[in-house]
């Protein structure tokens, strides 16, 4: 997970001076109709980053404005020119990976070779849908009886606001920006107040693969509510898509029922990650490393519960504390760096307690345990053993790079404890009888389940939870229905006319 490039001082200012930093409504950039900017800083240093215009409700209004007028003429615009569009920009996002990774690293913390895999990641999404764009279809068939004719036809939603998390700058982004190009819906972007530069720059990318004025405008906002409310309640807006955590899903979704907006929402996880006693010790070791530590912890898919069979607890633990204990805490712009920073102080302060609540509950500290001095909000890789049941760091989502490791005894167990939980997005299980695996793939409670493996993210998959961990899917060939509705026509029988009824 090291990088070798050295970035320096001169390349962060050059890269930060090419990012425009204005609003971006109906293909121009623009201020905010206030003046008013926010600041954007470093999670490494705390130094700022860049001033970035701050969008009041006006601003998104006009945003949604623009997505409406633009709607009818890009529901017309042909598939294969829509899948141009996506396949351009899938190719200048590629080219352009080094800034995007920087940018991420910049504004958001993790080190530049995870940011690089996220732009990977995050580009998948605009190739894969832009071959998903020209195969969208329906169908025509004949009624049971024989007398009418169906059929059935896909239209785009509409338009739709996103709001995008921090944690993947690029990747939440192009997840649900590229379906919504290839269903054909216009749309209005959100982006985490935290993170905006790298949607600034994937705007610019748009704007450069030629994506039409109004498709897709961007309002980054330090008034998040304020901003995106009145839009909910307006009926011209016609989808919802939000990733970030449950408590704000609810009330997004609340408030979504007023114009019966269409939603999708991936919201907050609680992954168990399943450890049986046939398992291949050192694979799990790896698979755990990857799903703990993926994004410094901060993904609603990040191992948050280790259940070891207590047969191989000692082995899978030595094993696992000897990997935490090599990562090396520092800026992501530094060759040594293998995890940074958490996002801001106050994400530290959620994982301080966390660790702190659960030592009090009884919990062992096995590695780590602290906060790392400043500058930046670093904390120390952590694993804690023994965490008893009914710890709060069991049930609540840590985002950060701590592990509590329980044990079980039998798989009937395991499964109780792993579905324990209001949460179903994601979970993982070490195991070597295909059998179990099996069984685990139907008695779970979840979105995804990952068998020896310690990422599942895959934009050619479908990316989402069940119960409280959200609705719909994001990815995969589901991830473009989510943008699509169905229209049903009904046709009488073509062979039925009214001159052959007069000629009778
Ligand atoms: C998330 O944590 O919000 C998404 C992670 C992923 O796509 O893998």
């Amino acid at each position: 997970m090291t990088t070798a490039i050295t970035v320096t001082a001169a390349d962060e200012q050059q890269l930060l001076g090419r990012i425009r930093t204005d609003l971006y409504i109906d293909g121009q950039w623009r201020a905010a109709s206030s003046g008013r900017t926010f600041t954007v800083t470093d999670p490494s240093t705390g130094e700022t980053l860049a001033e970035v215009a701050d969008a009041s409700p006006e601003d998104g209004q006009a945003a949604l404005d623009a997505a409406h007028r633009a709607q009818r003429g890009w529901a017309k615009t042909p598939p294969r020119v829509r899948a141009e569009i996506l396949r351009r920009a899938f190719d200048l996002v590629t080219a352009r990976a080094d800034e995007f990774a920087l940018t991420m690293t910049l504004e958001m913390g993790k080190p530049l070779a995870e940011s690089r895999g996220e732009v990977a990641y995050g580009a998948e999404f605009l190739r894969w849908f832009s071959e998903e764009a020209p195969r969208i279809s329906g169908r025509y068939s004949t009624a049971p009886d024989g007398a009418n004719r169906l059929l059935v036809v896909k239209r785009p939603v509409g338009p739709c606001l996103f709001i995008t998390p921090w944690n993947f700058p690029l990747a939440m982004a192009t997840r649900k920006i590229a379906p919504a190009i290839a269903a054909g819906c216009t749309m209005v972007l959100k982006p985490a107040a935290l993170t905006p530069l790298t949607a600034l720059l994937l705007t610019q990318v748009f704007e450069e693969a030629g994506l039409p004025p109004g498709v897709l405008n961007l309002i980054p906002t330090t008034s998040a509510g304020k901003v995106t409310a009145p839009l909910i309640k307006d009926p011209r807006l016609r989808k919802l898509s939000f990733t970030g955590s449950t408590e704000v899903g609810r009330r997004l979704i609340a408030d979504s029922a007023e114009q019966v907006l269409r939603v999708s929402m991936e919201l907050g996880g609680n992954a168990p990650f399943i450890v049986f006693e046939d398992a291949d010790i050192p694979a799990a070791v790896a698979g755990g490393i990857l799903a703990k530590m993926r994004n410094g912890g901060e993904a609603c898919v990040a191992a948050n519960r280790f259940l070891v069979h207590e047969s191989v607890a000692e082995e899978f633990t030595t094993a696992f504390v000897e990997r935490m204990a090599g990562f090396s805490a520092a800026r992501g712009t530094e060759p040594q760096s293998t995890v940074g920073p958490l996002v801001d102080e106050a994400t530290r302060e959620k994982v301080s307690s966390l660790v702190a609540g659960a030592i009090e509950d009884g919990a062992h500290v096995a590695l780590g345990g602290s906060s790392i001095p400043g500058p930046g909000y670093f904390y120390q890789p952590t694993v804690l053993t023994g965490v008893p049941a009914g710890a709060r760091i069991l049930d609540e989502e840590i985002f950060g790079p701590v592990a509590p490791i329980t044990t079980f005894r039998t798989e009937a167990e395991a499964i109780t404890l792993a579905n324990d939980t209001p949460f179903g997005l994601v979970c993982f299980a070490f195991t070597a009888d295909l059998n179990r695996a099996l069984r685990l793939a139907e008695e779970l409670d979840t979105g995804m389940l990952g068998i020896n493996a310690g990422v599942v993210s895959n934009p050619a998959a479908p990316f989402g939870g069940v119960k409280q961990s959200g609705l719909g899917r994001e990815g995969g060939f589901e991830g473009i229905d989510e943008y699509l509705e169905t229209r049903y026509v009904g046709i009488a029988d073509p062979f039925v006319s009214t001159s052959d009824t007069e000629d009778d």
